[in-house]
């Protein structure tokens, strides 16, 4: 996740040790490239490689930089590979301004365009440089500066930060869309920064701005201005008490506790990126066209690649098959061709297994595409295109906000091959058959959304909802149940997968053994394990809930304590032990809910039996190894 800092200073003197020190201070968000520019007087002094801060700034000599104002970046890569050129930050055309942004400006294709048919100098992919030459659009045609700034602000379409200074002036301006940004107000110094940790030893007094805000710093005071009118609003600054871990894990124990929480805002941003991705209707309409569709995948990943062969069954109505990499190699990969499509799915985009089963679909001539997190790894050199899943780094072994995005992903692209997308913009509500055509099992007909609004659209805030919801009372049954070391995870359909992810985040950082199943296959043997007590999860889609009573009536006539998760349903209630209630929303959607207090009940096992979620014993983040 990309991080930006900037600082200004009443007088001249060498910013190069201060934005270094920052840049370190940002590293655990994750990054692949490292940039530090400085103003003094008509001169900008830009410096920015790819690699580690340490190594980036020893080559460039970032120390000796000097000046009154400065700026550091630390890049992790959506738009344009990591290389010297993409890194940020990014000057205009005529190299008198400079800027950086974090997050992602998600028209930034369609921008790019427009201002090299202005005339404009664009050196790069990269979406930072098209929030400079945004502002420089509005100075070309005469706009004073904070009005090129404001007008700026309407063009960039995303989730992002900025930061831009110019020569011979004394400030720094910043804004703000869906992203954080904190500004500090020190002893004859202001900064900003994208989070707090970058800014917390040099001053604890902050102001928060909002969207739709701009601030101007000078080196003794800001201002903030609406975008809108133009006029100054009044923000008095609050004084930051905690300790510089707990703000790096976001006020949260553990980061694994904090990507769960951050999934609804990556899901958000993710949504957004691929509205304006041009990728999306090519691969929609290489899906479509295929002969045989595969999606290939490790451990999590493949969990969402096999929820997404039901989301593509059940809206699209074409068959899609998810296989783990390893066994695509020896059952598909002699069969395919060039007719075919696979879907290479990866958070790390480094995983052997699956770079191992995407060279054998590539000697066969198969059309290869990815799904990854990290921008630049193996994966998305190695497809024809990759779309990226744009969480940020996710720190914590266990995957959480990766795999939404993923499943958010093939949602996406299941709506998209059903031609049931609306395209942002044009409200006209949306209307999807509540299941695709599935069979159901249940009678009821629900709306899918408020009018006006994408299923999509609702997705990050019924996220927001279940967590909020389904909190304690998570807590409470992983409390009963953690002397349990062997359980079950069980779902039908879509939820089917979500128990499979439900069941593996449980034994990646509790160390007891919990198998996911499909809950029809339950009757056909692990009946016989079932003894009082026994903890059993059922996830609940929906359409499925007389299949899912049955399938609680046989284990609990044995013994068994179960737990569902599922929307609230009298069925439900009066069949089971415990329901966790999740909100109403469509059988796709409420799939993907469903994993939400999974992840909750692994995490708080996990942290009850004492152990730390976020490294758990023997696993590692990134396979690299056969
Ligand atoms: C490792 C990790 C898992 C992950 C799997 C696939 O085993 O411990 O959490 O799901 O690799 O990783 P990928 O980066 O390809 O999604």
């Amino acid at each position: 996740m990309c991080g930006i800092f900037g600082i200004v200073t009443q007088d001249e003197q060498p910013l190069g040790p201060i934005l270094i020190d920052a840049a370190r201070r940002l590293t655990y968000r994750g990054y692949d490239s490292v940039g530090a520019a400085t103003i003094s007087g008509s001169k900008i002094d830009l410096r920015k490689d790819v690699g580690k801060v340490e190594d980036v700034a020893a080559r460039y000599n970032f120390a000796e930089m000097t000046g009154s104002r400065g700026m550091t970046q630390l890049r992790w890569a959506t738009f344009g590979e990591p290389s010297q050129v993409n890194s940020q930050p990014h000057l205009d055309s005529n190299g008198d301004m400079v800027g950086a942004h974090n997050g992602n400006v998600v028209n930034n294709v369609e921008l790019r365009k427009e201002f090299i048919a202005e005339g404009m100098t664009v050196r790069s992919q990269n979406d930072g440089e098209t929030c400079v030459h945004a502002v420089e659009r509005y100075i070309k045609r005469g706009y004073e500066f904070i009005d090129a700034i404001r007008l700026a602000y309407g063009d960039l379409q995303g989730d992002y930060a900025f930061v831009i200074g110019r020569a011979n002036d004394d400030k720094l301006y910043a804004f703000k869309k869906g992203s954080g940004m904190v500004i500090g107000i020190g002893d004859g110094f202001t900064c900003l920064s994208s989070d707090l940790p970058s800014i917390l030893p040099l001053t604890r007094n902050v102001i928060r701005p909002q969207d739709g805000e701009i601030v101007t710093l000078w080196a003794d005071r800001v201002e903030v201005r609406s975008v809108k009118d133009g006029k100054i609003i009044q923000r008095m600054p609050e004084t930051v008490t905690e300790s510089m871990d707990t703000v790096q894990k976001g006020g949260y124990p553990h980061f694994m506790l904090k990507e769960i929480h951050e999934q609804a805002q990556v899901a958000r941003e993710l949504i957004h990126l691929l509205d304006g991705s041009p990728d999306v209707q090519l691969l929609v309409e290489k899906m479509k066209s295929a002969r045989h569709l595969y999606l290939i995948g490790c451990g999590t990943s493949y969990h969402a690649a096999s929820v997404g062969s039901v989301y593509i069954a059940q809206l699209a109505g074409r068959a899609a098959i998810p296989v783990l990499a390893p066994q695509f190699i020896a059952q598909y990969a002699p069969a395919v061709g060039y007719e075919d499509v696979g879907i290479f799915v990866s958070q790390s985009g480094e995983t052997k297994d699956v770079l191992n089963a995407l060279e054998a679909a590539e000697k066969r001539g198969m059309a290869c595409y990815g799904l990854a997190n990290v921008v630049g790894s193996t994966l998305t050199k190695a497809t024809s295109f990759c779309l990226p899943l744009c969480c940020g780094y996710e720190i914590s072994v266990p995957a959480t906000k990766t795999f939404t995005n993923q499943v958010v992903t093939f949602l996406y692209l299941a709506y998209r091959m059903a031609g049931l997308d609306t395209p942002p913009g044009l409200d006209t509500g949306f209307a999807h058959s509540t299941n695709g055509g599935y069979p159901s099992t249940g009678s009821r007909q629900r709306s899918t959304t408020s009018s006006g609004r994408r299923a999509l659209d609702s997705i990050p805030d019924l996220m927001e909802q279940t967590i909020e919801m389904v909190g304690p009372q998570i807590e409470a049954i992983a409390k009963d149940i953690n002397e349990w070391n062997d359980m079950y995870c069980l779902g039908y359909g879509a939820t089917y997968p979500i128990a499979l992810e439900g069941a593996l985040k449980l034994k990646e950082i509790t160390y007891a053994h919990c198998e996911g199943m499909l809950s029809t296959e339950f009757k056909h043997g692990p009946l016989s394990a079932v003894s009082k007590g026994f903890p059993i999860v059922f996830v609940a889609g929906p359409n499925d809930v007389p299949l899912i009573i049955s399938g609680i009536n046989e284990v609990k006539v044995r013994g068994a304590r179960t737990i569902t998760i599922g929307e609230e349903d009298a069925r439900l209630r009066a069949n089971g032990d415990d329901l966790v209630v999740i909100p109403k929303s469509d059988a796709q959607i409420s799939a993907l809910l469903g994993v939400l207090p999974l992840q909750l009940l692994s995490y708080h096992m996990s942290v009850m039996r004492g152990f730390d979620p976020d490294f758990p014993r023997n696993l590692s983040k990134t396979l690299t190894v056969d």
